[in-house]
């Protein structure tokens, strides 16, 4: 069962992302579904996941795989009905674990009832619900803006029938909201209610700092080339104006939120210029309880280069908010295949878990990492999403057999050539395998005071180790991740002189040693330490 009734209980949880089409396939057709889900919980729930995120399981054309929806507040049959939806999410309330829904507000399908309306009549009450505009006075778009996908060109699509253009942030089958609109709000609002009395206990808003739309239509501005470590994410490709408007349009679903009981608001804002980012968390506890660290996400494999995005993040967090940090989502490259955490004996996938899930934040797993899941290849002819991200999309690698198991011959997207050997079937029954490990590394923050909720403070710059105490009422652990491909020494904060070896990555430590400052750390080996 869910445990006490608690406002807070997203502040010392772990999330985990599981993309519906690709997590467990309960019927056998090669597509991932709910009831796959439903009977999945139990690993899981071994595993000490506290809450899930769930990606679009919503009726859509799936040009953009159900980020394009077609009915807010139903499910695409392909995953199941209603029905199994509610079963889901009660199966996982006896659990004690937590569901959150994905709230994709910007944009519906162009085969959403609404822009059908909307498209097919000017003077339609719902044209006001999209965004239309003239062309350009010598004719093309209206202004500059352009697709985060860089396959798509032009965030304009022509309506020929009416001449006139409609905002397309992503692809043209996805048309934006008018969010300016107060029936547009408070239709939104209302599938959010429809999903959180139904119980569901929040949602991860999809890129939430577009709702607003510059009324003027200015062009964007070019991004600096000398400001490139505060552009904007990756797939937005220019500048976006920061419009005060969208903070009042989060508050207001923040307060629909808020009329239910402990219910969070996690935000995919990618926005990597701190302190613009951390806006989102509002003025006071009224705007997103969580946004993703994108400055996280982007970092490559260092410790100097992970220590200053965190640091840049935490600096500016409000102390009712929190980041989330995730290593890989479905629109990342998986961190195993970045960053090569599989190299030698996998040591780097240990070090980086212990990293994610020690750290003052939200970790959130994304489906398979915990098995050390990589991209697979896929031929150019089965590539099926716009943006090319099949890769890190691909079945969950059960094992042969098993409950929810993909059949590699039927599954939506390709599956590895030895799908048996990074698998839950295999990793299940070895106790060095990098699942055991992320069990005894949640099993072990569970219990952590400190790494739940305790305090945050780095113990030294020192470039190649990541040195961090955390602290809650008595107790104190410090986190020592040592990035080197060597040696390093163990720094204790000031005071402490020995501490007691709780968790290492690397098998040769042993649990309950004592670890002296100055101690030797292995190459690569991170180490949580307690200290008396
Ligand atoms: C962000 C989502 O994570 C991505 O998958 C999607 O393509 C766009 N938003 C559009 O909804
Ligand atoms: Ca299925």
């Amino acid at each position: 069962m869910l445990g006490e009734r608690s406002a807070d209980w997203w502040r010392s949880a772990v999330f985990y992302q599981i993309y519906p089409r690709s997590f467990a396939d309960g019927n056998g057709d090669g597509i991932g579904d709910l009831p796959g889900i439903t009977a999945r919980l139990d690993y899981l729930n071994d595993l000490q996941i506290d809450a899930v995120w769930l990606s679009p399981f919503f009726p859509s054309p799936q040009v953009d795989f159900g980020y394009d929806i077609s009915d807010y507040t139903a499910v695409d049959p392909v995953y199941g009905t209603l029905a199994d939806f509610d079963r889901l999410l009660d199966a996982a309330h006896r659990r004690g674990v937590r569901v959150i829904l994905d709230l994709v507000l910007n944009h519906s399908s162009t085969k959403h009832p609404w822009f059908l309306e909307a498209q097919g009549d000017r003077r339609s009450s719902r044209r006001s619900w999209y965004v239309w505009a003239d062309p350009a006075p010598g004719g093309g778009p209206p202004n500059n803006w352009l697709s985060s996908f860089p396959a798509v060109g032009s965030a304009w699509t022509l309506d020929e029938r009416s001449g006139q253009y409609f905002l397309t942030t992503f692809t043209p089958a996805q048309a934006d909201l008018d969010w300016h609109n107060p029936d547009v709000r408070q239709a939104m609002h209302d599938v959010m209610r429809f999903w959180l009395s139904r119980g569901v206990d929040g949602f991860r808003l999809d890129v939430p700092h577009r709702l607003a739309k510059d009324p003027m239509l200015r062009d964007n501005p070019p991004s600096l080339a000398a400001a490139r470590r505060f552009m904007d994410h990756a797939t937005d490709r220019q500048r976006h104006i920061d419009l005060p408007e969208v903070h009042e349009i989060l508050r207001g679903i923040r307060a629909v939120a808020d009329e239910f009981e402990d219910r969070v608001l996690l935000g995919e804002v990618t926005i990597t210029e701190p302190r613009r980012l951390a806006r989102y968390f509002g003025e006071s506890d009224d705007e997103l309880q969580m946004v993703f660290d994108v400055l996280f996400w982007d970092s490559p494999w260092s410790a100097p280069a992970f220590r200053e995005a965190i640091a840049a993040l935490d600096r500016v967090v409000p102390p009712w908010s929190l980041p989330c940090r995730a290593m890989s989502t479905h629109d990342h490259r998986r961190a195993a295949s970045r960053y090569g955490l599989l190299a030698g004996d996998g040591r780097r996938a240990r070090l980086a878990a212990m990293m994610q899930m020690t750290l003052r934040s939200v970790p959130c797993v994304y489906y398979g990492e915990e098995i050390g899941m990589t991209d697979v290849p896929v031929a150019a002819e089965r590539i099926r999403d716009v943006d090319q991200r099949d890769a890190n999309r691909t079945p969950m690698q059960w094992g042969p057999g098993t409950l929810g198991a993909f059949d590699p011959t039927k599954s939506w997207l390709p599956m590895p050539d030895e799908p048996d050997r990074v698998s839950v079937l295999r990793q299940t029954a070895d106790a060095s395998s990098l699942l055991a490990f992320y069990r005894r590394l949640l099993a072990y923050r569970r219990q952590s005071r400190p790494l739940r909720d305790g305090s945050f403070e780095w113990l030294s710059p020192a470039s190649d180790l990541l040195a961090y105490c955390r602290a809650a009422e008595t107790s104190r652990v410090v986190v020592l991740l040592n990035f080197a491909p060597h040696e390093a020494r163990t720094i204790l904060p000031p005071g402490a002189a020995v501490a007691v070896a709780d968790l290492s990555t690397d098998p040769r430590r042993r649990a309950g040693t004592a670890v002296a400052a100055g101690d030797p750390l292995f190459a690569e080996e991170g180490l949580i330490l307690r200290l008396a």
